[in-house]
This record gives structure tokens, sequence and C-alpha cells, in this order.
């Protein structure tokens, strides 16, 4: 007679189909190595198939197969197998459909109750797959009032299955019911995560897109700010001259008229000075190659030169501290801090002769220059709009100027990959900084 132990090495073997399960040791033993090898399973179909090939194989079940539900199609579909059902490696043979309610497969998945049937012939519900087999069990692996897939085994003898079995198999059910729902919302993180990867793409495309239509848009807009100031310079020149022509010549020419022909003219040089500057912004450009090593200090002394006829009449002081040096177009940084100087000088207190002071500080990464005066100040409220081209905050007659300084300087900064901000307080002064990137 064989031992117990014998009888389960034989069912390990796939000797005896007809073991019965007794020993509730051997039981716990496939349901502690089931656990351990389910450990390392990551998807529904690894999981189901560890069902069929590490459990059901070693109970001696002649066949097997695990049915999954689709929620597609709302039926339950062969997903893995052992026996017949599946001749190679990890491949199921004709895998068929099983309607909820149909068959005992779709009945146990309906009731989710498991369920021995010792004599199909006699349970009209019986199903022929591949072959007529005499009985059948079927477990429904479940979570809460879901039913995810169905274990179901045939047998060619009649009441081959024990209570142990449908024991165990619920056993198996339970466990895998918590593996599977895991894999399952995995499955769904990962495919959002990957549609969420692919917006990040597709949007990226867009914004790149979007980035090249503004610059052409921009280079466009560049190009016709070039010609027209350039162009338009010429008629109205001519229109200036042409009345100071008639001027000239006109003997009879009333007070009034004559006066009129001087807000003409001084109207047509305004517009000269607005294509101007209009024509040198459209002018700047960044050029890194023109890049080169600017000692600022050197700098400041070319500007007080430049402005020396202002510097004179108004009394400034300006008091420059160590500047050090930066990489970056000369001509244009030039023009930034002539501009900004000569703001400061512009825009002082009435009958107060202006104090410039113009110093540096390292940050890392960053030299950042303040040009700090004790003018008239700005309003919070302005901070944004002074940088815009042609805004400007004072009437012509109490402040001169074309309001376009500014967008230059702001674009100067941006070439150079820096930043330009001010703060400023009304009948205190203000503080310009330029925050240029060290190279
Ligand atoms: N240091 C400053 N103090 C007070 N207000 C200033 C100062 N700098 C600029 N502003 C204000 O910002 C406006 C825009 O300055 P921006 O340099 O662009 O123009 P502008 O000096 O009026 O003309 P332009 O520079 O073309 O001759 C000025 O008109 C002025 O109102
Ligand atoms: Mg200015």
């Amino acid at each position: 007679m064989k031992s117990t132990k014998d009888t389960y090495v034989d069912a390990i073997r796939g000797n005896d189909s007809s073991l019965k399960l007794e020993d509730k040791e051997k039981q716990l033993e496939i349901i502690n190595d089931f656990v351990i090898e389910l450990f390392s399973k990551v998807t529904i179909d690894e999981i189901v198939w560890c069902i069929a090939k590490k459990v059901i194989a070693r109970l001696g079940f002649v066949d097997c197969v695990v049915y999954l539900y689709d929620e597609a199609e709302n039926v339950f579909i062969q997903k893995a197998a052992h026996g017949p059902k599946n001749p190679i490696e990890f491949d199921i043979k004709n895998p068929i459909k099983i309607a909820i309610g149909e068959g005992i497969v779709g009945s146990v998945a309906k009731s989710r109750k498991g369920e021995i049937v010792s004599d199909t012939r006699l349970d009209a519900r019986y199903v022929i797959d591949d072959d007529y087999r005499l009985s059948e069990i079927a477990v429904p692996i479940y979570h809460e009032d879901q039913v995810i897939a169905v274990i179901d085994s045939e047998h060619p003898e009649v009441d081959f299955y024990t209570p142990d079995h449908l024991e165990l198999l619920k056993s198996i059910a339970a466990i895998s019911a918590t593996k599977i729902m895991h894999a399952k919302a995995m499955g769904r993180i990962q495919e959002y995560q990957k549609n969420l990867e692919l917006e990040v793409t597709k949007k990226t495309q867009e914004l790149q897109n979007t980035i090249s239509k503004l610059k052409k848009s921009n280079e466009d807009l560049e190009s016709f700010a070039y010609a027209a100031s350039h162009d338009l310079q010429e008629p109205i020149r001519t229109i200036a001259s042409y009345l100071q022509l008639i001027k000239k010549r006109e003997k009879n020419l009333s007070v009034e008229s004559g006066e009129f022909i001087d807000f003409a003219v001084d109207g047509s040089i305004r517009m000269r000075r607005l294509l101007e500057g209009l024509l040198a912004y459209s002018k700047l450009k960044k050029i890194d190659e023109e890049f080169e090593v600017i000692c600022m200090d050197h700098i400041l002394e070319v500007i007080k030169a430049n402005l020396y006829t202002q510097i004179q009449e108004t009394q400034a002081k300006i008091s420059v501290n160590n500047l050090g040096k930066i990489v970056g177009d000369k001509t244009q940084i030039l023009q930034l801090f002539q501009n900004l100087i000569s703001n400061a000088i512009k825009f002082r207190k009435k009958d107060e002769a202006p104090v410039i002071e113009i110093s540096m500080i390292e940050k890392p990464k960053l030299k950042v220059f303040k040009i700090k005066d004790q003018g008239i100040g700005i309003d919070t409220s302005f901070y944004e709009k002074i940088f815009s081209l042609f805004s400007r905050l004072n009437t012509i007659d109490k402040f001169s100027g074309s309001g376009i300084g500014l967008a230059l300087c702001k674009k100067i900064v941006e070439n150079h990959n820096g930043e330009i901000d001010l703060k400023s307080e009304i009948n205190k002064g203000t503080t310009f900084f330029i925050s240029l990137p060290v190279i």
C-alpha cells in the first residue's frame, strides 16, 4: 500500500489522476508554494498561467482552464490551461467564450459559488468543449461583488472531485483575486502613465510649433517695422523741407499760418525720431558671435563722454562702483546703460541736480547691475507698461522722448539672456536692476 507521502509525490508527478486530497498539510504546501510563485507575477496573464501550471498541474487534474472576464464583450474567455487545451508552452487551443449564466462556468460566475458536478450527464448546463468528460469542478475568482475569472476543471471519471478539492481551489481563488485586482490597477496606472506621456509629447510638440510660428511672425513683424521705418523717413523729410520752403518764400504769410507751419514741421521732426527709434529697435538682433569681454568701467567712461552736455547742464553727479567685466555685444550693452543713465538724468526732480549711483553685485552665476536715481519715480502700476514701445508716462512739454528707450533696453537684456526689473517710489527715485548671466 502507498503512504500518503508517496501518493502526494505521485500527484505532483501527475502519475495518479484519481488522487483525493486528504492531507491538509499538503494542501497548505501547495497554497504556500503558489503564494511564493505568485509574488513574482505582474500581469494578469502571468497570474492565470501560474494558477493553471503551478496549482492544477500539481493536483493531478487531467484538465483545467482559467476563464477571464472580458469587460468589453461581457463574456468569460479561456486564458490559461493545463492539459489537452494547452498543447505547447503558454498557448491555448481554440479558446472559447462563455456568457454569464451559460454552462457550469457561467453559472458559478453568476452565483459566485464554487460547484462540483459529480456526473455531467445529469446536468443540463454542461457544455462540451474539446471532449466529453463525466465530472467537473468550477470555482469563481471574485472581488467584492465582481467576478474576475473562473477556474474550471473536468475529469473523464464520474465523481472525481472532492470537497477538499473545492476548498483548496476556493483558497487559491481568494488569493488570486487580490493579486489580479492589483495587477488590473497597475495595468490601469501604466496605461494612464502611457497616455500621460503621449499627451505631454503631443503638447510639447504643439508648443514647439507655436513657438516656431511666433518666432516667424516676430521676424516678419521686425522686417516690416524695419522696412516701414526706413522707407517712411524720406517722405517725412520731404514734407518738412517743403513746408519750411513755403514759409521762407511766402512773403504774405500771416503770423498764424507761420505758426501752423512750425507745428507741422515739429510734428514731422518728432515723427522722424519715432521712426529712427523704431528702426533702431527692429535692427537689434542677437548675434552671439559678436559677444566679447566688456570692461564695464570703460563702458561707463564712454557713456559719460557721450552724455557730456546733459551732465554739464543738469550738474548730474554720477558715481560708479567697480562694475567688473561681462561678456556681451559691446554696442548693445553701451546702448542699454546709456538709455538708463540718460533716463535717470532726464526724469529728475524739478530744480534738483540728479544723483545717480551705478553698482554691481555678484550672485552665483549672475551679475546684477543697479542704476539708482533720486528722480520723480514711477508708480508701481506702470512697472510693466514702461517697457512697451512708445509708452511714456509724462507729456512731451514736461519731458522729451519717444518712449523707445526702455523697449530697447528690454530687448538688449533679453538678447543677453538676462532680466530687467525695477523698484521705484514716487518723488524718491527709481532703481533699475539688470541681471546678466555670467558666461
Ligand atoms: N528713471 C526714471 N524715472 C522716472 N520715470 C522713468 C525713468 N525711466 C523711465 N521712466 C518712465 O518710463 C517711460 C518710458 O521710458 P523710455 O526710456 O522708454 O522713454 P523716454 O525716455 O520717454 O523716450 P526715449 O527713451 O525714447 O527718448 C518714460 O517716458 C518715463 O515716463
Ligand atoms: Mg528714455
